[in-house]
């Protein structure tokens, strides 16, 4: 199994700077559903640890995990953060015997096939009163040419590993069973530089050795959505003309009467 969008050096530089983008939110997104102390908290899928790190600045937990099936990113993340704990682990799999207060999840849910089953996973992982925090892409708008080709390439390479790049579309119909505590879904504005400066490593890096890719464009095309998001990267103009839309779920446990 591997994760889409790769797992090299120049992914998870990336991923910080998406990180350091939507951090802020996220950790706002958390403060709002804790309201006692976090002895444990799992941050699923964590990659080189940049939302592990968030999560720990939010709860202040004594106990940090962060979990992911790539040892690449494992091992950046270890290298950077000491005092978490970070595992290799398939997060669709049993997670073991450890029981945590709070489980996150962000930008992940997009690269599993069977999120309910997921979910269902990790709430055997949760304690008493613990909870799930979901914070997962739900849509991504806009009007500009480029990006929106750019989406749609990215789409369908998520689809051919049987995931949803929007998957927070799918969220109500998985999480029904559940306790609910919090459902609604953010916009968030983006600045065209920053969306460009994220969606440049793809293009310019995996897309030219993925087949899927390759069979819906041609090299001359990759080519052109490289030079203009690069351009777009180099323009000062500060416009936004691209949104992302994150759905935020928390799940909780059923508190058993002692
Ligand atoms: C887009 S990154 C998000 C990283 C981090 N959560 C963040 O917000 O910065 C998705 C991560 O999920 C990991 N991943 C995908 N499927 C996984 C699975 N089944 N088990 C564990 N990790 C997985 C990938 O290796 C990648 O690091």
């Amino acid at each position: 199994m591997k994760y889409t969008f790769g797992h090299t050096t120049l992914a998870a530089e990336r991923l910080r700077r998406i990180a350091e983008f939507f951090n802020p939110y996220s950790s706002r997104f958390i403060l709002s559903g804790v309201n006692d102390k976090i002895i444990s908290a799992c941050d699923m899928g964590c990659g080189p640890g940049y939302s592990t790190e968030m999560l720990y600045e939010a709860t202040k937990a004594n106990s940090i995990t962060g979990l992911d099936f790539s040892e690449d990113f494992i091992c950046i993340a270890k290298e950077k953060y000491n005092d978490f704990i970070f595992q290799k682990q398939d997060v669709t799999k049993n997670l073991g015997v450890h029981k945590y207060d709070l489980i996150y999840s962000r930008f992940l849910l997009s690269h599993i096939p069977d999120i309910s089953s997921a979910i269902n996973t990790w709430k055997n992982s949760l304690t008493k009163n613990g909870k799930i925090f979901i914070d997962e892409l739900e849509d991504i708008n806009t009007e500009v040419p480029v990006f929106k080709k750019y989406l749609q390439i990215s789409g369908s390479l998520v689809k051919s590993q049987d995931a949803e790049l929007f998957v927070g579309k799918k969220m109500d119909s998985a999480i029904k069973s559940y306790n609910v505590e919090n459902n609604y879904s953010e916009v968030i504005k983006v600045p065209d530089r920053q969306a460009s400066a994220w969606f440049y490593p793809n293009a310019a890096g995996i897309w030219s050795e993925s087949e899927v890719v390759n069979n819906i464009i041609g090299r001359s095309e990759i080519l052109q959505i490289q030079k203009k998001l690069l351009e777009l990267m180099d323009n000062e103009s500060k416009e936004s003309r691209i949104t992302w839309k994150m759905k935020r779920i928390i799940i909780f446990n059923k508190i058993t009467k002692p």
